[in-house]
């Protein structure tokens, strides 16, 4: 079996694959590392056939739906899934064939709903079922302890001691421990009393994690987070630097038309010398009277330099083929001394 593991800020995902057929499986895949899983697919030699997510994850963002469109291969969740996308819908006891291997699904709510682990040759890939010293978190939507119990002591708990476990999470840099390991030493397991156990996962009075909403939205709709938007945005425009915009507003003849995109009174309190103003929300319906001439050289600018890296790509979907964002924004450019200027005055066209 070929096996890569990869962490993202403690989301750990998994590439397996076959060393007869080069067929793999990618298991719960984090957004930031699409590029990753796909050069290492090509690096081993393997091709993904499929994109497992081990449960609707509340706290990291899921790179199933993008690589899946990529890809051209299925999202496989268990059937109670609430995430629209799933084209294979996987019960307990079933079994994905990936080559020779074959990973075996085990239904284990309790986290969520939707938890599975998947048993392959001497692993188990736990997903937030049993993490390494502790066990998922019960207090997120569909979580639930009672079904926990169940899953982990009359379930999961019950394969071989030896089976190494691979969780969906680890902040301390273990890279598995076993079966056996944890029954002995993990804190959680230590309460074999149904009542004891429930009470303790009741009260564990964990903060919520950043991003639930953000992660449920995308996790379930299959739609773009904040930072694909700015990704994507960020990829179809050219940027220009703080200190290139201030040399060439003060050369002599400069063409460059300067476009502060923020509202209005973060325009007149202080712009950039020479700046025109027409606001994000207003764009699109503007841009006929404000910006007549499709092949001037338009840079935009915000005060953080996201809004203006939409802006510009909008432009330049819109036809404004010479639109580019300022690489930072306002705020950059107050604190690196670089002039402005208060008020509504705006330069002609
Ligand atoms: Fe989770």
């Amino acid at each position: 079996m070929i096996f890569e593991h990869l962490s993202a800020g403690g989301c750990q995902s998994y590439l397996i694959g076959c060393d007869d057929s080069c067929c793999a499986a990618l298991i719960d895949p984090e957004i930031s590392l699409i590029d990753r899983y796909l050069a290492l697919a090509a690096r081993d030699g393997l091709r993904i056939h499929y994109l497992i997510d081990t449960h609707t994850h509340a706290d990291h963002f899921s790179a199933t739906q993008q690589l899946a469109r990529r890809l051209k291969v299925p999202v496989a969740m268990h059937r109670l899934s609430p995430a629209p996308c799933v084209d294979l819908a996987l019960d307990d006891g079933e079994m994905l064939a990936v080559g020779k291997l074959r990973l075996r699904v085990l239904h284990t709510p309790g986290h969520t709903r939707d938890s599975i682990c998947l048993c392959v040759e001497d692993r188990v890939f736990t997903g937030d079922t049993l993490l390494i010293g502790a066990t998922g978190r019960t207090d997120l939507p569909s979580g639930d302890p009672e079904a926990l119990y169940d899953s982990l002591f009359n379930h999961l708990l019950r394969l071989e001691p030896a089976c190494k476990v691979h969780p969906a999470h680890e902040y301390k840099g273990r890279s598995h421990s076993t079966i056996g390991e944890e029954l002995a030493g993990n804190a959680r397991l230590q309460h074999r009393d149904r009542r004891a156990f429930v009470e303790m996962m009741r009260n564990l009075n964990l903060s919520m994690p950043t991003h639930l909403t953000e992660a449920l939205r995308t996790n379930m709709s299959g739609g773009k987070t904040v930072a694909q938007m700015l990704a994507d945005a960020a990829a179809s425009v050219p940027f220009m630097s703080l200190a290139e915009l201030k040399a060439r507003i003060e050369a002599a003849g400069n063409e460059l038309l300067v476009l502060d995109v923020r509202e209005r009174d973060a325009y007149e309190a202080g712009h950039v010398v020479g700046a025109r103003h027409l606001p994000r929300g207003q764009l699109e319906l503007r841009v006929n009277e404000d910006l007549p001439d499709p092949t001037r050289r338009i840079v935009c600018y915000c005060e953080f330099g996201r809004i203006s890296t939409l802006a510009a790509a909008t432009l330049r979907e819109m036809g404004y083929r010479r639109a580019v964002a300022l690489d930072g924004g306002m705020k950059a450019w107050r604190e690196a001394g670089f002039p402005t200027v208060p008020g509504s005055k705006q330069k002609p066209y």
